[in-house]
């Protein structure tokens, strides 16, 4: 997500800002600003290009005198990267600067409410809601109108405040996104993760969701909501800069699988209003819906498996034949379709060569186009006729994980608010799954429990010269996932198969110790999973298997087992997969494999 650096000092303050968001650059950003107050007014500087960029324009900063300074790098969520959507964004009469992290869901109300005030709107961001609305509650006192202004706010957000009124005083405010306050002699600072500020101070004083922070150049003050004053000790980091970008996690890939049940959580709580699916601006309407008799689903990779769960979705809650196609196959197929045809393309990066290239074809061929996409204003966001964003942030690991488990929520939202719209699923399945779809940060962190379980199961892996994931159904689109994340940071030969084509041939490759990982977490077709994991051990496979809670008949067939929580069976490759992810992770790690850059891959594919 964005990263956010603030300054109040007895120094400068732009050198600071500068240097605390080149160290956030590993985050990934499309565009960054500083503002630094002199005077009664701010000095503004953004870029979209790199922070090296606005450090020439600044020349070092020094062009932006003041000891008081805020700064940020985007990751945009709303409106596109652009200089008018960066960061910090000021209030009407410019007497407030705001740098913010996070996502303000009831903005477009907010938004509203202040136009008909007659405020005028400069940037598409839900951030600029917040100045505005300090602005309007503004009557002298600094901290009190940011105290009324975050209550109003819905969502997520870490905050960094000035007003030109109260040179020396940076005030903060936290609520979902990460925050940090560092102490110094001569300065304090704020910053949305450690790496911005451990070469200044290891002392931190952590803000808490809700608490609003007033800080000055030799004193922090934190409030709770209720505006009673909370004391805190301060704590004593002893990260250094690797360890802090990666928020103590040894690669980008744990740390990005951890984030999981936040990820998913972004993704889906914005989207919800009471028990409604909301998606903003979405041209796909229930008539659109009507007058589709197809569906294509197209992707590369992690994205096209998550396309392989989208289809058992949708077609079991649409009724509508869904197809899912490599983007590499579908563009040279020649494929059928026409405007009867809503096209699904799912793209992490939104900069895949082929997706893009099959995304044109299908609305050259007159289809309605709707992406599925991690990354504000990439060209398949831009190209497609409907785009859904996925909020995972930003994904640093080659190997996706968290930007995979976000497009399969999407899927689910979208399945159940299209069900919705046709009528083609009964009500009360659809509320149950409704319910269980709000659960699910919660259950993936109840699999990620399970890490030290999988960590040893990994260390028994070794480096074997092969081995196989079976499954059917959605246990099948969740092992050709597993199976791709094995491979492609451990380097060990992996197959997934649908568990009945095991006989059709592949079955001979199954000898004495050959491991099979077999996922039988799809109830309707436990026992017959079951089935084949007695045929592999019966040919002498080393079995390991995963199974919802309660299935425990397969511990007498598998040498390990681990379990998943219960939930909709159409849910289930959001928690299965998180195991494989893991197992992945170790194995590659106990191989000395490099995990985050794997060889020959890289994290966006813009050629064919
Ligand atoms: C595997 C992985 C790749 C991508 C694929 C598509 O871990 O990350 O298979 O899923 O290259 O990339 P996007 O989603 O950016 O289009």
């Amino acid at each position: 997500m964005c990263g956010i650096v603030g300054f109040t000092g007895k120094t400068q303050a732009a050198g600071f800002l500068l240097d605390g968001l080149e160290r956030l650059e590993y985050r990934g950003y499309d565009s960054a600003g500083v503002a630094v107050l002199n005077g009664g007014s701010f000095g503004i500087e953004k870029t979209t290009e790199r922070i090296k960029n606005l450090m020439d324009k600044t020349d070092g900063g020094s062009k932006l005198p003041g000891t008081d300074g805020i700064g940020h790098t985007r990751w945009a969520t709303h409106g596109a990267p652009s200089y008018e959507n960066a960061h910090p964004h000021t209030s009407s009469s410019g007497k407030f600067a705001v740098v913010h992290n996070g996502i303000i869901e009831n903005y477009i109300q907010l938004k509203d409410e202040l136009k008909a005030d007659g405020v005028n709107f400069k940037s598409e961001t839900d951030t600029e809601v917040i100045p505005q609305l300090i602005e309007k509650y503004y009557e002298g006192d600094f901290l009190s109108a940011v105290q009324k202004a975050v209550s109003r706010l819905e969502g997520s957000y870490a905050l960094g405040i000035l007003c030109t009124d109260c040179p020396g005083t940076l005030i903060a405010s936290k609520k979902f996104s990460p925050l940090i306050i560092g102490l110094s002699e001569n300065a304090n600072f704020i910053a949305s993760d450690v790496t911005a500020i451990v070469s200044h101070t290891k002392d931190i004083l952590y803000i808490e969701d809700g608490e609003t922070a007033v800080i000055t150049p030799d004193s922090v003050k934190l409030y709770a909501a209720d505006k009673s004053e909370v004391k805190r000790e301060k704590s004593v980091i002893n990260w250094d800069i690797a360890a802090a970008e990666k928020s103590g996690y040894d690669h980008f890939m744990m740390k990005e699988i951890m984030e999981q049940p936040a990820a998913v959580a972004q993704t889906v709580d914005s989207r919800i209003k009471g028990r409604e699916i909301v998606f903003e601006g979405l041209k796909l309407d229930a008539e659109m819906l009507r007058n589709t008799d197809r569906i294509e689903i197209v992707a590369c990779g992690s994205a096209y498996h998550a396309g392989m769960v989208g289809k058992y979705v949708l077609e079991e809650l649409l009724r509508i034949p869904t197809n899912v196609d490599y983007a590499s196959e579908f563009r040279y197929r020649n494929p059928i379709i026409n405007n009867k045809t809503l096209t699904v393309i799912i793209s992490q990066s939104g900069e895949t060569a082929d997706t893009l290239a099959a995304l044109k074809e299908a609305k050259r061929l007159g289809s309605h186009t709707l992406a599925i996409v991690n990354v504000v204003g990439s060209s398949i966001a831009k190209a497609a006729d409907d785009v859904i964003y996925t909020w995972a942030g930003p994904e640093i690991a080659v190997a996706t994980t968290k930007g995979y488990s976000t497009q399969l929520s999407v899927f689910y939202m979208l399945a159940i608010w299209a069900a919705r719209q046709l009528h083609s699923a009964g009500s009360e399945r659809i509320e149950r799954l409704f319910d269980e779809l709000v659960r699910l940060p919660e259950l993936i962190e109840r699999v990620i429990l399970n890490e030290p379980q999988i960590k040893e199961m990994a260390k028994q892996c070794g480096d074997p010269k092969s081995l196989f994931f079976i499954g059917r159904n959605i246990d099948y689109a969740v092992s050709l996932e597993a199976s791709l994340k094995l491979k492609e940071i451990s380097y060990i030969h992996s197959e997934a198969y649908a568990a009945g084509e095991l006989k059709h041939g592949t079955i001979s490759l199954i000898e004495e110790g050959r491991t099979v990982v077999a996922l039988a977490c799809y109830e309707q077709l436990f026992e017959k999973l079951l089935s084949n994991i007695k045929e592999v051990k019966a040919r002498g496979a080393n079995v390991i298997a995963c199974a919802v809670e309660g299935h425990t008949e397969v511990a007498s067939e598998a040498s390990q087992v681990i379990y998943i929580p219960r939930t909709d069976p159409l849910l289930l490759a959001s928690l299965e997969v998180v195991p494989f992810q893991i197992y992945a992770y170790y194995v590659a790690l106990y191989k000395g494999c490099d995990i985050d850059k794997p060889r020959n891959l890289a994290k966006s594919v813009t050629v064919e």
